[in-house]
């Protein structure tokens, strides 16, 4: 069944951001972003990421952000945390949420993060371990669930023993993630109906990005099987760099749009919303990739 409430996991200062072309987006910017998106009533913000800044550079100034940002009461400010060393940066800038983030295709883990998906799980014992004693929730992210850019079709059972020991290291929510944007509709049912015989769904979230234009229509096929958090960027802003021309994550616009005609409710005021995604793509001369967020703006 349909759930009444969905929360929008908003990524567009972290996913959205982190692959933009060009140079460093100033932390004025990110942070403009990310106090507009709380301010359109958004309750999860993944914020920063405390990642290598050879690897992504954009993400270098994750803790300037973090201090940057005027944070409002019953926001969640999240963060990536690959490693400990990621973490301990995270918790010096106070987030209130980390992530670590794994894949369920070998590939895309030695080329995301530089190691198997086994050597991933290890090192992230030691992050779970130390948000614990630090009482911070951890997310859990799986990437390529619907398709690898190196190895196309990933089994969804691959999917659900990723997804199963994440959670049981204490991951109190698991994202799922279509990294390239490849997957529809049954295929989304499928992967799903995998994951839930060992996560409840609960526990999962949907992290569709958009590059063949399927994912407003993976989201209803898995809302339909009873998901509530929703991984959405603003603008559709996002990219990812292993995979040409894949787009951002589905546009959050278009996702509350389809929402709240579904009468589901999500707390996030539309109009706001639709301000701030003109708002970035203005500010990174970017055209706006929400059809809502063209439609509406004014
Ligand atoms: P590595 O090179 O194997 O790590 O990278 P290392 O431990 O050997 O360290 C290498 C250097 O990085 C060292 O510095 C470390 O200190 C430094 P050096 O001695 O050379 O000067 N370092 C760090 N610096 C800052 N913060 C850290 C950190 N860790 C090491 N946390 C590593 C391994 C995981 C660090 C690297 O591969 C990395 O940072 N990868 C990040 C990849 C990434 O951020 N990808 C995008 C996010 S995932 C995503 O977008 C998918 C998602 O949206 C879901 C979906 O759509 O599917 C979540
Ligand atoms: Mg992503």
């Amino acid at each position: 069944a349909f759930p009444k409430q969905v929360r929008l996991a908003e990524m567009s200062p972290r996913d959205g951001l982190q692959n933009e072309a060009g140079p460093v987006i100033a932390t004025e910017i990110k942070t403009g972003l990310i106090e507009r998106l709380a301010d359109c009533g958004l309750t999860h913000i993944e914020s920063a990421s405390f990642v290598s800044p050879k690897w992504i550079p954009q993400m270098g100034d994750a803790a300037d952000v973090m201090a940057g940002i005027k944070r409002r009461s019953g926001v969640r400010y999240s963060a990536l945390t690959p490693n400990l060393k990621g973490f301990e940066n995270a918790l010096a800038a106070d987030v209130d949420e980390v992530a670590v983030f794994g894949a369920a295709s070998e590939s895309f883990s030695q080329k995301n993060i530089n190691c198997s998906i086994a050597e991933s799980l290890e090192r992230f014992l030691p992050v779970m371990e130390a948000a614990q004693k630090h009482n911070i929730p951890v997310r859990g992210y799986v990437s390529t669930v619907l398709g690898c850019p190196y190895e196309g079709d990933i089994a969804p059972e691959q999917v659900a023993r990723v997804a199963k020991d994440l959670a049981d290291m204490g991951c109190h929510e698991i994202s799922l993630g279509d990294t390239i944007g490849v997957g529809t509709p049954f295929q989304a049912k499928r992967m799903l109906e995998a994951v839930t015989k060992h996560v409840p769904v609960e526990r999962l979230a949907a992290h569709f990005h958009d590059t063949y234009g399927q994912a407003l229509a993976n989201l209803y096929a898995v809302l339909e099987e009873g998901v509530a958090v929703i991984d959405a960027s603003v603008a559709g802003l996002g990219g990812c760099p292993y995979a040409s021309g894949a787009s951002g994550n589905v546009a959050t616009e278009d996702v509350l749009y389809m929402l709240s005609g579904l009468d589901i409710r999500t707390g996030v005021d539309l109009k706001k919303l639709v301000a701030t995604g003109v708002w970035i793509s203005n500010q990174l001369n970017r055209p706006n990739g929400s059809k809502v967020g063209q439609a509406l703006k004014s």
